[in-house]
């Protein structure tokens, strides 16, 4: 077993440089810590190659433009950064997560242009998101929060102030014996779990809330490629919650839950059906392709 994240051997690419892993470290007047002015990736590396990496690392820098700052790196660099990491360390399978965010300097009020931009990549041994839920499916709770309108955070980013809400919402359902909440949004819609998007399987087609305001994520874009290669219907629109009885199947997509198969929502059921097992047996073979 590992020990706490910061307290590992291994190299993390920091501002350039590859440092030690104990050695990468921020000052505690970073103005992310105060103000969440921070964004971030998650990726999965399978033998060898990163699944999407460089779209990772564009949506990495669009999420920091979301808030007003530009990682002073092109993506051609952040791909280079990755890749360092996972040959420092002897990864070919691993999670990598790069973190860019404003830093300590000139300003510690709300605002701060002035101060410095960072950006650092870390990677580790990252098994199962859901541990069993792959076999079983997993259990979902119905978050007390909602996801926010546009109009009031920036929903499209991969920003660290999005997920407050999902490191609370998961807390609660964890006390409930859940393994993740399911958010609905500022309206009443279903939206998606605290780190991965939500599909569902009715009469042999396949419903999806329509991402207009949490994250489009990669893996989703993905799926819904890969269910409408196959030829079947992908309806991404507005869900209301009273529709989780009437749907067969349900799963999970992102980047570490890969395709989770969910088995309950609250007293909703699902089965971990044929389509399910076949787009997660697709997704598998995709990404080590
Ligand atoms: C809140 C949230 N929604 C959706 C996703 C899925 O995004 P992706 O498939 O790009 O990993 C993630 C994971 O990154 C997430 O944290």
């Amino acid at each position: 077993m590992e020990g706490a994240y910061d307290d590992r051997d291994g190299k993390i690419w920091l501002d350039g440089k590859l440092v030690d892993w104990r050695a990468a470290k921020v000052h505690i007047l970073t103005h992310a810590l105060h103000y969440a002015s921070s964004v971030f990736e998650g990726e999965r590396c399978y033998g060898g190659k990163i699944f999407l990496g460089h779209e990772h690392s564009k949506r990495l820098r669009f999420s920091a433009s979301e808030l007003d700052f530009e990682i002073p790196y092109t993506a051609e660099d952040i791909d280079a950064a990755k890749d360092a990491v996972l040959q420092a360390n002897g990864f070919t399978d691993a999670y990598v997560r790069a973190v860019a965010w404003r830093g300590a300097g000139q300003e510690m009020g709300v605002a701060s242009s002035r101060n410095p931009v960072h950006l650092a990549v870390a990677a580790w041994e990252w098994g199962n998101y859901y541990g069993d839920a792959k076999l079983k499916g997993a259990k979902l709770d119905i978050a007390r929060w909602k996801r926010p309108s546009p109009e009031t955070a920036p929903v499209h980013a991969k920003a660290a102030g999005l997920y407050m809400i999902c490191t609370m919402s998961k807390h609660e359902a964890e006390a409930r014996g859940c393994s993740d909440a399911l958010f609905m949004d500022h309206r009443g819609y279903v939206a998606e779990a605290t780190g991965a998007n939500i599909f569902f399987v009715k009469d042999g087609e396949v419903h999806t809330p329509l991402a207009d305001c949490f994250l489009n994520g990669l893996t989703r874009q993905t799926v819904i490629k890969l269910l409408t290669e196959k030829g079947i219907a992908v309806h991404e629109r507005h869900i209301m919650p009273e529709e989780l009885d009437g749907f067969e199947q349900c799963w999970l997509t992102g980047t570490a839950a890969e395709v989770t198969p969910v088995g309950q929502i609250r007293d909703y059921r699902f089965e971990v059906g044929a389509l399910t097992l076949d787009i997660m047996d697709t997704y598998e073979k995709l990404v080590r392709s």
